[in-house]
């Protein structure tokens, strides 16, 4: 195997520190040059590391995929699940749906063990409950859709769960039922996150353990702004994770963390609008349908609905809209949208932090 100059194979690690959190301990090294090995038609890591230095954020994330740690299985941590069956059931009896993030969910194991507890509570019908499943590995995320595991997957058991997993002869495979309010997304962590709130749980687990604790900080801090203000975390025991004014409370054996005052990150005061919005001449969006395609990560189909009626008026909807377009890639009209909300309402904190993301992301798209 050609060797690699050690500072480059430095420089390489500390970009992928930065660009994903990942901290690679020495022994991973040689897998690094493997992967970079792998890249190059002639087997020379050389050039592929050169091409990531010089600036290929493709080729930086393909060698970040190959170096994650993907080590899950279903009902991992049983009474994290025990305890979302819990919250789901009372969420049901008060008329309340549940929605779910798993934020690093590796070959979906997760997401799937969630989505069967919901099933359980809800039944699946399509938009009763939803569980999103983020990740920057693209190769497991190929794995979690296609919801079919091996028997180590399940080996602390279904933990009662086994009507939603069908034994094939390809291994267990996740009940088609479940599909519909379940998606997974290529994303990185470290990235900023446009998506609104509520996710009533965030799954967190067993990712920030090969973060620096700077990171994990900033990140958690943004998972918290897309957590629904009753809602809870769920984080892995062996994650170095601190919430200073948050308590942890036990729901069965599991702890969780929530806020210490629901109230906080919602803006209580507020004054009469500047201007009242217009009263629009069509029929109201339904913004439910609107927020239940955007949690599962269609946007464009969110997007149809929320304009279907003619242009938003009302800052509910403005904030819908800007929100979406961020998430379809069109960092200028957001940019409209949440300045009109501003205008509307100036003493609303939060779409003055909708605008100033906006702005930055239509900075760096290069747009004026
Ligand atoms: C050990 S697995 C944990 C899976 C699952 N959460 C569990 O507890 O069983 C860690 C996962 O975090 C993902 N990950 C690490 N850094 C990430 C980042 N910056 N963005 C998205 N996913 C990341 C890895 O790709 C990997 O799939």
């Amino acid at each position: 195997m050609t060797a690699v100059r050690t500072d480059l194979l430095e420089q390489i690690e500390e970009r992928i520190r930065n660009r994903f959190g990942l901290r690679l301990p020495p022994h991973r090294r040689a897998a690094l040059v493997a992967e970079l090995t792998a890249m190059d038609s002639q087997a020379n890591p050389h050039r592929p590391a050169l091409r990531l230095l010089s600036g290929d954020r493709p080729a930086l994330a393909r060698v970040a995929a190959a170096l994650t740690n993907p080590e899950t299985y279903l009902f991992r941590h049983g009474e994290h699940f025990a305890a979302l069956g819990q919250l789901a059931r009372q969420r049901r009896a008060a008329g309340r749906p549940t929605a779910v993030l798993c934020a690093g969910v590796s070959t979906g194991e997760e997401a799937w063990s969630a989505a069967a507890v919901l099933a359980d509570a809800y039944g699946t019908a399509p938009g009763a409950f939803s569980v999103v499943g983020w990740d920057l590995n693209p190769g497991s995320l190929a794995t979690a859709q296609a919801g079919v595991y091996g028997s180590w997957s399940a080996r602390e058991g279904l933990k009662s769960h086994d009507r939603w997993f069908e034994r094939t002869d390809a291994g267990w495979s996740v009940d088609p039922s479940l599909r519909s309010n379940v998606v997974f997304k290529e994303r990185n962590l470290l990235d900023e996150i446009v998506e609104i709130a509520p996710f009533d749980a965030i799954f967190f687990r067993n990712v920030a353990i090969y973060w620096p604790r700077s990171t994990t900080r900033v990140v958690v801090d943004r998972l918290a702004r897309i957590l629904a203000p009753e809602g809870a975390f769920f984080f892995g025991p062996s994650d170095p994770i601190e919430l200073p004014g948050w308590h942890r409370e036990f729901i069965g054996v599991a702890m969780v963390y929530r806020r210490t005052d629901p109230q906080a990150p919602r803006v209580v005061q507020r004054r009469a609008a500047r201007v009242a919005p217009q009263p629009s001449q069509a029929p109201a969006v339904d913004l439910s349908e609107v927020e239940r395609f955007a949690n599962l990560g269609q946007h464009a189909r969110a997007l149809e609905i929320l304009t279907s009626r003619g242009t938003p008026t009302s800052c509910d909807e403005l904030l819908w809209l800007g929100i979406l377009r961020l998430n379809t890639g069109e960092p200028n009209a957001a940019t409209r949208a949440f300045r009109r909300c501003v205008y509307l309402h100036p003493e609303r904190a939060d779409y003055h932090q909708w605008l100033a993301l906006a702005l930055r992301l239509a900075a760096e798209a290069g747009h004026p």
